[in-house]
């Protein structure tokens, strides 16, 4: 019998023939998934990107709360007019401290991805009270109550715990001073600005909402807004691009 009858089995019989599909795809499977596990990190070490700080990770968590990402995503993809509108298109890296992860589906709105450092705080303020106020013809809707909503970070420490199981390296320190550095965040030329700097790097300290002396939902959102796509420095890799 030669090999071109033999195969004929297959042909013939249409449970050999599913038997042989499934056998070939659990050895594609295979050889794709096993080596994963055997990786330690799939994600390229990238310099410059760290944890989020309590305050942002709490503006992280009303932006999830309020649904932001159904209008928007955060990911820029490797595509001529996306890069030239965002910026640089999105490393994993950026959102390797990101549980769950933002990248979203859907952009009814712009994406986010860079937004950090884009607009002033007081833009983000009027634009989240009213977003009619600064883009005449936004479908946005407004979030005024955010700015009157004293912040609740009552359990920020567990929550970072949580994000330190999950692989975030939160250290002991980082926890045990969450709550006042929360505060410490959202005050302007707050002495301790320097302490939080060491423990998060290019930290964006000052009062977000210009409302001195209270911590409201606004803040957050506004601090985790302003850090958005801020943290790599990609001249760094252009000058390397560009030999001149
Ligand atoms: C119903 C869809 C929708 C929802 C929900 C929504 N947005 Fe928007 N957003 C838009 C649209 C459309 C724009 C573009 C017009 C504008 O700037 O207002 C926009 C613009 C923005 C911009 C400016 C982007 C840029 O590059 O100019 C920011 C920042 C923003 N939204 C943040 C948020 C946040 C934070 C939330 C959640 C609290 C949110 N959005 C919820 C639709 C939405």
């Amino acid at each position: 019998m030669s090999l071109w009858q033999k195969h004929a089995i297959f042909e013939k019989n249409s449970i050999v023939l599913l038997l042989g599909i499934l056998v070939m795809i659990a050895v594609g499977g295979l050889v794709e998934i096993v080596p994963l596990f055997y990786l330690k990190n799939t994600i390229e070490k990238v310099d410059g990107v760290r944890p989020y700080t309590p305050l942002e990770l709490a503006g992280r968590d009303i932006y999830v709360r309020e649904g932001c990402y159904l209008c928007h995503s955060q990911m820029i993809r490797p595509l001529r007019d996306e890069v030239e509108r965002y910026g640089h298109y999105s490393l994993a890296a950026e959102s390797m401290y990101d549980h769950p992860f933002q990248w979203g589906s859907k952009r009814n709105g712009p994406d986010l991805a860079r937004i950090g450092g884009k607009y002033s705080d007081d833009w983000h303020r009027d634009h989240l009270r009213d977003p009619r106020s600064v883009v005449p013809g936004s479908i946005m809707p407004g979030y005024g109550f955010l700015e009157n909503t004293d912040l609740d970070y009552a359990h920020i420490q567990q929550n970072m715990k949580v994000q330190a199981m999950l692989g975030v390296p939160y250290t002991d320190d980082m926890i045990s001073r969450a709550r006042e550095d929360v505060v410490t965040q959202d005050t302007a030329d707050s002495p301790d600005a320097v302490d939080l700097a060491k423990r998060y790097p290019k930290v964006n300290a000052r009062s977000f909402s210009g409302k001195g002396g209270r911590v409201t939902e606004a803040d957050a959102l506004i601090a985790y807004l302003q850090k958005l796509g801020t943290e790599v420095d990609f001249k760094m890799y252009d000058d390397k691009a560009n030999i001149r």
